[in-house]
C-alpha cells in the first residue's frame, strides 16, 4: 500500500531524523526535504561509512529513490555542489536528484549578514549558514529562486533584483558588500552543474501520490525550533512542523498519511534559548561524550538535559504524530540515575503544556521523576523484549503522554541497531 510519510524532529533538532529517514527509505520511491537548508546535518551510518547530509534528503543513499529538494528549502549552490561531489567521490549517491525551481538561493551576502548579526551580540547562536537572511529576503520578495536564477532568460533581472535588495541590507548592517561581478561569475557554473537537476518537483510529488508510490517528506531541525510553534525568537526561520511538509512541497495536507516524530531518550539543544530540563556536571558530560553530542554541521558541543515529556506531548499534538521513534536509549547505559520531566511548575502552578512565551519558559521549574528501571545491556538488545526495564518504562511514559505508539527503538547509529515493533 502506498503512503506519504512525514518525518519530524520532536525536540530541538539532531534527534536522528537522518537515520530513520534512511531506514524508512528502503521502501520509498521519493524522499523530499521541504524546509531549511544546510543548517541541517543529518547522519546516516552504513557499515563502516558515515555520511553527513546537509541539503540532500537522506533517501539519496538508496538506489531507485528520487531525492527532491522542495520549494520550501533554501539552497546554497556551492554547498550543494560540494555535497553532491563528496557523495559521488564515495560512490554513495544512489538516488536521482530533483530540485524545485521555486527553492530560494542562499548567496554570500546572506551568510555574511547572518554572521554579522551573530557578532553584534544580538544573535541567537545560529549556524551562520545564511538561513535567516535568505528566508527574510524571500518574504521581502526580492530574493532569487533557483529556477529563475539558472535560466538564462530570467537570470539578469533575477540577480539584479536580489543584489539590489541585499546591497541595501549589507550597507544598513555595516557589512562589506560582496562584489557583484564575483557573484555573477559563479552563476554560470551553478547553472552548468545544478541546472540539469532543476525540474517540476511539485508535479513529480503529486504524480507519485496519484500513482501510489511511497513518498517520505524529511523534516530538518525540530518542532521546538519552528518559527511559529517553537521557542521564538530562539528558533530557525522556517516551519519545521508537519504543516511545513505541505507548503514546502505543494502536496495537499490530506495526502499525508503518517507523521513520524523522532525523539532522543534525553534532549539536546545547540545555540541559545530556554531549555527547562538542561543539566550540567557529570551526567551531562556522560551524555555528551557517550552520545557524541557535537554538532554535525558546526561541531559545537550540544547542550544536554533530561527527556521532557511536556515538550514531547506538545510536539505530538502540534504535528499529529502517528508514530514515534525513540533514539539513543543506549547512551543512558552507565548512568547512576536517569530522570524524566513529567510536568512544569510555572509561577506556582503545575502545567502539562509549555507556556507560549519563550521568556516564560525560562522561568519554568521542571518536575522530575527518576526512572526506576535499569538501562544496562540496552545496546546489546536485539528485540523489544530483550531491552532493559528502564527503556520499557521510558517507552510507556512516552506513549502515555504522546498518545501514539513508539514503533521504532534505536540503540545505536547503525542500520542494524534498530528494533521495529
Ligand atoms: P538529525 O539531524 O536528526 O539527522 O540527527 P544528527 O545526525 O545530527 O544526530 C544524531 C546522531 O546520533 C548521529 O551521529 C547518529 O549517527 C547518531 N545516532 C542515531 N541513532 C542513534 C542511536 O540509537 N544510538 C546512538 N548512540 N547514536 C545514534
Ligand atoms: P538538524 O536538521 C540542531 C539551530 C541553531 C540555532 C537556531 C537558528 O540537523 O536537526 P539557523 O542557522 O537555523 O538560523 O539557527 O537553530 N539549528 C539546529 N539545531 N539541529 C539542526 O538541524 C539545526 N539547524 C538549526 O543552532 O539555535
Ligand atoms: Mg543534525
Amino acid at each position: 500500500m502506498s503512503r506519504t510519510t512525514v518525518i519530524i524532529g520532536a525536540q530541538w533538532g539532531d534527534e536522528g531524523k537522518g537515520k530513520i529517514t534512511d531506514l524508512l527509505a528502503e521502501d520509498a520511491d521519493v524522499v523530499a526535504r521541504f524546509q531549511g537548508g544546510n543548517n541541517a546535518g543529518h547522519t546516516v551510518v552504513i557499515g563502516e561509512d558515515k555520511h553527513a547530509l546537509h541539503l540532500l534528503p537522506s533517501g539519496v543513499l538508496r538506489s531507485g529513490v528520487t531525492a527532491v529538494l522542495g520549494n520550501g528549502v533554501v539552497i546554497d549552490p556551492d554547498a550543494l555542489i560540494e555535497e553532491i561531489t563528496t557523495l559521488r567521490e564515495k560512490d554513495a549517491l544512489r538516488g536521482e536528484v530533483l530540485i524545485s525551481p521555486n527553492a530560494h538561493v542562499v548567496l554570500e551576502h546572506h551568510r555574511l549578514l547572518d554572521a554579522a548579526k551573530e557578532e553584534t551580540g544580538a544573535g541567537i547562536g545560529t549556524t551562520k549558514r545564511g538561513i535567516g537572511p535568505t528566508y527574510a529576503s524571500k518574504a521581502s520578495r526580492f530574493n532569487a529562486r533557483i529556477g529563475d536564477l539558472l535560466d538564462e532568460a530570467s537570470r539578469e533581472a533575477t540577480l539584479n533584483r536580489a543584489l539590489e535588495g541585499l546591497k541595501a541590507w549589507c550597507k544598513a548592517a555595516g557589512v562589506k558588500v560582496p562584489d557583484a561581478k564575483g557573484v555573477k561569475a559563479r552563476v554560470g557554473e551553478w547553472a552548468d552543474t545544478l541546472g540539469p537537476y532543476v525540474g517540476n518537483a511539485t508535479e513529480r510529488l503529486l504524480d507519485a501520490v496519484d500513482e501510489g508510490e511511497n513518498v517520505i517528506l524529511e523534516g530538518a531541525q525540530g518542532t521546538l525550533l519552528d518559527i511559529d510553534h517553537g521557542t521564538y525568537p530562539f528558533v530557525t526561520s522556517s516551519n519545521t512542523t508537519a504543516g511545513g511538509a505541505s507548503t514546502g512541497t505543494g502536496l495537499p495536507p490530506a495526502s499525508i498519511d503518517r507523521v513520524w516524530g523522532i525523539a532522543k531518550a534525553y534532549v539536546t539543544r545547540v545555540g541559545d534559548g530556554p531549555f527547562p530540563t538542561e543539566i550540567e556536571g557529570e551526567a551531562a558530560d556522560h551524555l555528551v561524550e557517550v552520545g557524541n553530542e557535537y554538532g554535525t554541521t558546526t561541531g559545537r558541543r550540544r547542550r544536554v538535559g533530561w527527556l521532557d515529556l511536556v515538550g514531547l506531548r506538545w510536539a505530538a499534538r502540534v504535528n499529529g504524530f502517528t508514530d514515534l521513534a525513540l533514539i539513543k536509549g543506549d547512551v543512558l547505559e552507565g548512568l547512576e540515575e536517569v530522570k524524566v520531566c513529567t510536568a512544569y511548575e510555572v509561577d506556582g502552578e503545575i502545567k502539562r503544556v509549555p507556556p507560549v512565551s519563550a521568556y516564560a519558559l525560562e522561568r519554568v521549574e521542571p518536575r522530575f521523576e527518576t526512572v526506576a528501571g535499569s538501562f544496562e545491556g540496552a545496546s546489546q538488545a536485539t528485540s523489544f523484549e530483550e531491552l532493559p526495564s528502564g527503556v520499557h518504562q521510558l517507552v510507556e511514559g512516552i506513549e502515555d503522554e504522546a498518545k501514539c505508539p513508539v514503533s521504532i527503538v534505536s540503540m545505536g547509529p547503525e542500520r542494524s541497531a534498530t528494533i521495529l515493533r
